[in-house]
């Protein structure tokens, strides 16, 4: 049986705020199996490229020149069902109306600076940890 892979960046205010290490305790602890982990920061070239699925959205350029803003913290995780419980795990778009005890409820301000990003998909999913991650970064 195959185990389910989804992608996820600690964004900038992630970081920021220091919560590096209690949002990946709380991936950990939710049953994520860390394959693939980086800390780097996007130019906002690679941003645009990696968030060209919303370059048609109003709040395209705010969210690339966010996500350029400062370093990020990149990852692939493992785990049965691994998109969608992801997305339960992040919460809501915007963290005023994340569910209480969800990453973005815990840690994020603002619907920009929202803490994480999850894929939405399963082919999300491997094209994001493609984007990032050659096949020697992953264990
Ligand atoms: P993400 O891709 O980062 O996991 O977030 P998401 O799926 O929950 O939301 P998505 O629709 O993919 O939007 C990507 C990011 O753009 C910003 N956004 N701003 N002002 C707005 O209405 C608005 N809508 C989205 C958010 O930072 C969101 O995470
Ligand atoms: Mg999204």
């Amino acid at each position: 049986m195959r185990t389910d892979r989804t992608f996820t960046m600690l964004k900038p205010d992630a970081i920021q705020n220091g919560y590096v290490g209690a949002i990946l305790d709380k991936i950990t602890g939710a049953g994520f199996k860390i394959v693939a982990l980086k800390y780097t920061k996007l130019s906002k070239e690679i941003a645009g490229e990696f968030y060209a699925v919303h370059s048609e959205r109003p709040f395209y350029g705010e969210l690339v020149n966010y996500m350029s803003s400062g370093p990020i913290v990149a990852a692939i995780l493992e785990k049965d069902n691994a998109v969608e419980d992801f997305r339960k795990l992040i919460g809501a778009t915007d963290p005023a109306k994340a569910d209480p005890g969800t990453i973005r409820q815990l840690y994020a301000k603002s619907i920009d600076a929202n803490a994480v990003h999850g894929s939405d998909s399963d082919e999300n999913a491997a094209n994001e940890g493609n984007f990032f991650f050659s096949q020697f970064e992953r264990f």
